[in-house]
């Protein structure tokens, strides 16, 4: 596929009215619950994005059958799953390298035929995201680990009733769900299990299904595996989505109305907003108004697990930062590779000192100007597209593929609200603009970042790297 680019003309307010699409973290965790069962599943509210697209073609070399019906704006995306021929067999690595939700496959594989074979997932670089959390999961339900340097590998059925994950990993949490719930007969306890509003609605879909769960939405989950049967669900909206037109609409100073955010998925990023003055109203029930205008105040933001404040969002109010009076502080708790779009904002201006992997200080206001910036993972240049619109001048954000990862007909969107954001294929060659180029001062910190990311001594060379 040719590289794409997306070229914004900023500050340009945002008006109106947009719909928030279904959630990707939702959806794909649903896609394999649908391998569970021989008979046909209908999902509705799935988003047409390329994960949803990788996903599918697993599927397809797996042998589950499937028909998608992308939304359009005024329909939402529909997908029919029929998994009655699945196979079992190991996932190579062009299937998985990009893409790290494929470890969702483990549970439904183990579920449906006691091993499980794949690739190691790659997926967006946030820091070291080991797998450690998943394997250690399915090792105390009694299977035996068989993975090697090039291959994960698991065997065996559910054998102990109780497990404690050994942090709140979303995806560990899910893939445990449909390990146990799609093994007839099992019963487990698992403790510490991530609560995020996706593992919830996976939840819900897995009860359609005929499992019984207890605690969803807590961190203790009381799981009942069954015969599962096919059904049809409608996937939650992306909270993530919701919280970027929030911020869309604060940073260009316009007036927006989000519809399809659910309250109880945004209450910590709703307070940070408060914090941060912008003005919010419910409308009405699932309606979401942002007013802008008033100047914002520096504030201190730490990413948690939910209800935390997300760090799926961490990136997005980084930007927002940008333009507060005063010192704003922001922790990202989770990842250690999170920081990487601060460069990105620092060529446009921002005013940011990182004081570590999970620390950085952002001095505002500082007035945005156009420039060239990449996406360095699918949050990081959804946080682009907030900079770039609310910059002055031309923004030519690179690497869009990321964006389009998560985020369904994001130009399509805001180019409704007013934005000025086309869509492009670059020229082969390009030379980089002077200003588009990391000074080698700051080159050094991006490699400190990334020597700390991956855990390589100080005073390792940057080929280490
Ligand atoms: N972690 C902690 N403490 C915790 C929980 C997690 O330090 O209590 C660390 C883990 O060590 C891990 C990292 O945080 O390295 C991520 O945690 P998790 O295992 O929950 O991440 P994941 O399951 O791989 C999912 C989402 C991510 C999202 C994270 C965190 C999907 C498919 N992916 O990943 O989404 O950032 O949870 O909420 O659901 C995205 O959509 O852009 C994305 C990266």
């Amino acid at each position: 596929m040719p590289e794409t680019h997306y070229r914004v003309e900023g500050i340009l307010p945002l008006r109106g009215e947009v719909t928030v699409s279904g959630s990707k973290n939702a959806a794909l965790p649903c896609m394999c619950a649908a391998l569970l069962t021989t008979e046909q599943v209908t999902l509705h509210n799935v988003p047409d994005i390329a994960d949803v697209h990788s996903l599918l073609e697993i599927f397809t070399y797996l042998g589950a059958e499937h028909s998608f019906a992308a939304g359009d704006g005024a329909r939402p995306g529909m997908l029919r799953i029929d998994a009655r021929n699945l196979q079992n067999k190991p996932l190579p690595h062009e299937f998985v390298c990009t893409f790290r939700a494929a470890i969702l496959l483990l549970g439904p594989l183990l579920a449906r035929f006691g091993e499980a074979k794949m690739a190691y997932p790659g997926g967006c670089v946030l820091g070291k995201r080991p797998i450690d959390a998943h394997l250690d999961a399915f090792t105390q339900l009694g299977c035996e680990n068989l993975s090697t340097e090039e291959t994960v590998s698991l065997r065996g059925r559910v054998q102990q009733t109780e497990i404690v994950l050994p942090e709140f990993s979303v995806t560990a949490t899910e893939n445990l769900l449909l390990a146990v719930l799609g093994s007839d007969h099992a019963e487990v306890t698992v403790h510490l299990a991530a609560a995020e509003p996706h593992v919830q609605d996976l939840c819900i879909f897995l009860r359609a299904m005929g499992a019984e769960i207890a605690g969803v939405g807590t961190h203790d989950l009381v799981l009942h595996g069954a015969r599962l049967h096919g059904a049809a669900h409608t996937v939650t909206t992306d909270y993530l989505e919701a919280g970027f037109f929030a911020l869309a609409g604060v940073l260009t100073g316009g007036d927006l109305r989000i519809r399809g955010v659910r309250p109880a998925h945004l209450h910590s990023f709703l307070n940070a907003l408060t914090r941060l003055g912008v003005l919010w109203v419910w409308e009405s029930e699932e309606l979401l108004r942002i007013q802008s205008g008033v100047p914002l105040k520096a504030c201190t933001v730490k990413t948690n697990v939910f209800p935390g404040f997300p760090t799926d969002l961490q990136a997005a109010m980084g930007v927002a930062m940008t333009q507060a009076h005063g010192v704003s502080r922001l922790f990202e708790r989770l990842f250690e590779g999170r920081f990487g779009y601060l460069f990105e904002l620092e060529k446009m201006g921002a005013h940011v000192e990182i004081l570590n992997s999970h620390e950085a200080l952002i001095i505002g206001p500082t007035p945005l100007r156009g420039r060239t910036v990449t996406s360095n993972d699918i949050r990081a240049g959804a946080a682009m597209v907030l900079a770039a619109l609310c910059a002055r001048g031309e923004t030519l954000i690179t690497d869009v593929q990321y964006i389009e990862r998560g985020y369904e007909r994001l130009p399509e969107k805001l180019r409704k609200l007013g934005a000025s954001l086309e869509r492009c294929i670059p020229a082969p060659v390009e030379s980089p603009r002077a200003h588009d180029q990391i000074p080698r001062s700051r080159l050094r910190s991006v490699y400190e970042l990334a020597r700390v990311a991956h855990g390589v001594p100080r005073g390792a060379s940057e080929k280490d790297l």
